[in-house]
């Protein structure tokens, strides 16, 4: 076979937030292929970068007090601590903000429009007038104009599911100052998508893409494609547009082309050729993990701004599905959204590769990290099949043999059926089926031991006249280990090469010729891992929860839109959350017990321009006929809540300790119905 030239990259990771455990799916399910296929002796080539453009990076910094650069190098670097300590061997990591990516994002701007394929025209935006910006979608807050639910993001309401421009929305404000959007004007440019209908409807049916995502894709072009916008106004942190000052590329035209960039600089470093991979003559090969979420972006305009550009296109793009964690998604309050800097804190990063390899295979769906499971996948594949081989043929091997193996192998068979094996778990990590892969490979290792529990060296190293019969057996054993290490290599990289440093080999390449050692001298054995300890797991929990609480200032209302909303934390609110409070003194006009509850009463109250009807939890405190006519402090702009009784409209705000003791206003000091509080 001859040897393949391959360039792989993963999504580029936004500049804004830590590497977090949903990330390494990505980056691990990526350094795996990328690993095996190296082991296999083929030129693999993978690159990344930072993701360190847009208007979530500018108001970060900008809250930081730094400057979006001084932002984007100190994440970049912390980034990469995280992927090289989880050994992810990225041939270069890059950052968007480089000057080879404002080079190749030009090049290519300027050559879809010397084609005809950009055009401009006049769009109507919300507008922030106090921070001067143009506020995208997702940083305008207010009412959801289909079903009146409150606090809804500006491009669809997350109670009823709507969809709708920002605005349609009532009551909106904007997330950044708080203030009431005004509409404005301003030129925008966009890709002509459509131009690329009919290259895409075949490249889409092609086989680059998964089964999955070409019924996805399938459905959008059917749909029609809309031209995309592709700038954005100043202030914007990003590349200015050739020729149109103040306006600059939106950060998902450049992040793509960091995938060049990102290559040109490894490039020039490494005398390579950059043509050779990404000419449209180019027969090399180019594949893009990504998660399921921005396929968009990478299976409709990427194409089609690289065919528009005259570049050549991916030769596969493979899609994974999202993690979630003890089949939730992952939660701040519950302590599972889990950054990769808190997991290396405390536990062994090839725990969760192994365990990540052990739950991926070629499709989208959703892979979950059960915790107990890991544990336990860990403990019993890891530790108690793969290692304990080495572990129980090594003591004899040292103390009876001087760390030397026997000059024959006593087993051929069964080790060339081992070897043999190698084609299927090969193709199996080719095609992305590594759950499929570790099965084969862990149904080995029950083999090696299998033989070892049969043959029982134990026992016959008490034997007289055995000495041959246990070396053979032992040196079966560790010939078998070395093996399964080689099988497991692009997924446990460091345990692989300590147990090379054990064997006394070289690192190995993909046993498809492999044939046993023999009279071979081996080193002492050391444990080469250790079983996954419960309290470790309970300190990750416990860190998250607590790195919450730390990281609180940096987590904005905004939750990117191809990312998965996790859950706000309420430990601290700023004070534009705080503003939002429709705060009121309220009269209770009336108040009755309520059928089937213990704890409720219902409320007629008045908030000074109308009534509401509320279900309050005070009935340990008051009886009905106490209440009537005091005044209570209510949120008045509390979404309605459907409640087994009826809709509970606002929220009585009441203090103490509890049961007897809940205390609410008594009407003095002049308070009056409807005043709102300051
Ligand atoms: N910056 C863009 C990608 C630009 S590529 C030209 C982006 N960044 S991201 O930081 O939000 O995500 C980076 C990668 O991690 C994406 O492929 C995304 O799908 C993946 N994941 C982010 N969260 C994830 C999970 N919870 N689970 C699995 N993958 C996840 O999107
Ligand atoms: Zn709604």
């Amino acid at each position: 076979m001859s040897e393949r030239k391959i360039l792989v990259t993963s999504a580029l990771p936004y500049a804004n937030g830590p590497i977090h455990l949903g990330h390494l799916v990505e980056y691990i399910q990526t350094d795996i292929w990328v690993r095996f296929q190296r082991q296999r002796g083929n030129q693999c080539y993978f690159v990344c970068a930072d993701d360190t453009h847009g208007t979530p990076i500018m108001l970060k910094a900008d809250r930081e007090g730094i400057t979006p650069e001084q932002l984007i190098t100190k994440v970049g670097i912390e980034h990469l601590a995280d992927f090289t300590e989880f050994y992810v061997d990225f041939d270069n990591y890059h950052s968007t903000h480089s000057e080879e990516n404002k080079i190749f994002s030009s090049l290519i701007y300027n050559r879809l429009r010397s084609a005809g394929h950009i055009s401009s025209r006049t769009i109507t935006q919300a507008y922030d007038p106090v921070k001067s910006m143009f506020l995208p979608d997702r940083f305008i807050k207010g009412d959801c104009p289909k079903c009146g639910a409150v606090d809804q993001y500006g491009d669809g309401c997350e109670a009823c599911g709507a969809t709708y421009s920002p605005i349609e929305l009532k009551n909106a404000v904007s997330a950044i100052s708080g203030e009431k959007p005004i509409e404005k004007d301003s030129v925008h440019y966009f890709f002509n998508l459509a131009d690329f209908a009919s290259m895409l409807s075949n490249w889409t049916t092609e086989g680059h893409l998964q089964p999955e995502v070409r019924n996805k894709l399938a459905e959008w072009l059917n749909s029609g494609l809309q031209q995309w916008d592709i700038s954005r106004d100043a202030p914007y942190f990003g590349f200015e547009i050739p020729d149109a000052p103040g306006k600059y590329f939106y950060v998902w035209l450049d992040a793509p082309i960091g995938y060049m960039a990102s290559f040109k600089n490894l490039c020039d470093k490494k005398s390579l050729s950059f043509d050779e991979f990404w000419s449209v003559e180019s027969t090399t090969e180019l594949y893009h993990f990504i998660g399921k979420d921005i396929i968009y972006f990478h299976a409709l305009f990427w194409p089609a701004m690289l065919s528009g550009a005259n570049f050549r296109l991916p030769t596969a793009i493979f899609a994974h599905g999202f993690l979630t964690v003890n089949g939730e998604k992952m939660s701040k309050s519950r302590g599972t959204f889990i950054t990769a800097r808190t997991y290396l804190n405390h536990l062994n990063p090839e725990y969760l590769r192994y365990y990540f390899a052990a739950k991926l295979s070629a499709g989208i769906d959703d892979i979950d990290l059960n915790f107990d499971d890991f544990s336990q996948r860990v403990n019993s594949d890891l530790v108690g099949k793969v290692v304990n081989i080495a572990s129980r043929c090594s003591g004899f091997i040292n103390k009876r043999f001087d760390n030397k193996l026997s000059l024959h192998c006593s087993e051929l068979a069964l080790f060339d059926e081992f070897v043999s094996c190698n084609i299927l778990i090969a193709e199996l990590y080719e095609s992305r089926e590594y759950g499929k892969a570790m099965r084969e490979i862990m149904a080995l290792a029950d083999k090696a031991n299998q033989y070892i529990d049969e043959k029982k060296p134990w026992l016959i190293a008490k034997q007289d006249n055995k000495e041959t019969e246990l070396h053979d057996v032992c040196s079966v054993g560790i010939n078998l280990f070395r093996l399964l290490i080689a099988y497991l290599k692009p997924v446990i990289p460091s345990l692989a090469s300590q147990a090379e440093k054990f064997l006394s080999i070289d690192s190995q390449i993909w046993p498809s010729e492999a044939t046993p050692l023999l009279d071979h001298t081996v080193n002492i054995f050391i444990p080469l891992m250790t079983r996954v300890e419960a309290d470790k797991i309970s300190s990750i929990i416990v860190d998250s929860k607590e790195n919450l609480e730390k990281t609180i200032d940096t987590s904005s209302p905004i939750t990117k839109k191809n990312e998965p909303k996790f859950e706000p934390i309420a430990d601290t609110i700023e004070f534009n959350d705080f503003a939002k409070l429709d705060l009121r003194i309220a009269k209770i006009i009336k108040a009755t017990h309520v059928k089937d509850s213990d704890k409720l009463l219902q409320l007629t109250i008045d908030i000074g321009d109308e009534t509401r009807n509320i279900f309050a939890g005070i009935k340990s405190a008051y009886s009905p006929e106490d209440l009537e006519g005091k005044l209570t402090l209510v949120i008045a702009n509390l979404a309605p809540k459907k409640m087994r009784f009826g809709n509970s409209e606002g929220m009585v705000l009441a203090a103490g300790p509890g049961d007897k003791d809940i205390w609410i206003l008594s009407p003095d000091n002049g308070a009056v119905a409807g005043m709102r509080v300051k």
